[in-house]
């Protein structure tokens, strides 16, 4: 039980890649608290957590400076002070640049990179020790035709994890993860059209990876065994980019 007594936040932890790392963290001893934009999924990703170990959940966008304050709020109440902060929420819009409305691209930016910055924000006002694990995508180092708000946020990420990195060291230790295709709702076929799947599929594993792919690189930086890592990008992928 590696995180035992150590107190989480996973954000977009109702289910997907987020609900994997949250059980994940729990499964290692960690009171985990998780937080989404109403998810029905949610009360049913509680009640597991709360089979390993105490859980908490809370409507909260992440996008909203309020919201995340309250969050964290109620999490210092109900579990003590948080040790680990997983930035995971997330949405991915598909359109064309010429199509692409001013309000969709904020939004894509607002949820992913604005989230980003307000909850590490929020957890380095409050600690200077812990983990701060930032959740990327491969498509930030690659690009993608007709994801611009969506590959400039996750690009954004990666950098914003370096920057704080040099500025929170030596306590806080932060790092990214940047997941390649990865089997969740938003790479369900009502989320993505067949020709961003079948793109998805030209990486050398060629297949889709699983959220439990994420959450076993997410449990590693956030336990014992990742005492000196810090400002880096982890690419768990299936060889869709190589470092
Ligand atoms: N699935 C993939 O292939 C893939 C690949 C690379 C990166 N990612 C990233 O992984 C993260 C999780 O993705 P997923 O595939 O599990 O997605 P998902 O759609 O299955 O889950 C998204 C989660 O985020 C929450 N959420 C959405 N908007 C929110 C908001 N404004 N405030 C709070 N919570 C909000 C949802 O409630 C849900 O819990 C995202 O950041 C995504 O960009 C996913």
């Amino acid at each position: 039980m590696s995180l035992q007594d150590k107190v989480a936040i996973v954000t977009g932890g109702s289910r997907g890649i987020g609900r994997a790392i949250a059980l994940a963290l729990a499964g290692a001893g960690a009171k985990v608290a998780f937080c989404h934009n109403g998810d029905p999924a949610a009360a049913g990703t509680l009640a597991e957590i709360n089979q390993l170990s105490t859980g908490m959940e809370r409507t909260a966008d992440v996008a909203d400076e309020a919201a995340i304050a309250g969050l964290f709020d109620a999490v210092d109440a109900a579990l003590g002070p948080v040790d680990i902060l997983v930035n995971n929420a997330g949405i991915l819009r598909e359109s064309p640049l010429a199509q692409t409305d001013v309000a969709e691209f904020d939004r894509v930016i607002a949820v992913n990179l604005r989230g980003t910055f307000l909850a590490s924000r929020e957890f380095v006002r409050r600690t200077d020790a812990g983990r701060i694990i930032n959740i990327a995508s491969d498509l930030g180092i690659l690009g993608r035709q007709d994801m611009a708000a969506y590959t400039a946020s996750k690009g954004a990420i990666i950098a914003l994890t370096r920057t704080l990195a040099l500025e929170l060291a030596p306590g806080i230790l932060v790092n990214a993860i940047a997941p390649g295709s990865i089997e969740t709702d938003m790479t369900s076929p009502a989320h993505m059209s067949p020709e961003q799947l079948a793109r998805d599929m030209a990486s050398p594993l060629a297949r889709f990876g699983q959220p439990e792919d994420i959450a076993a690189m997410a449990l590693f930086l956030a336990g014992p065994g990742a005492g000196f890592v810090t400002g880096q990008c982890f690419g768990v992928n299936g060889g869709s980019v190589m470092y």
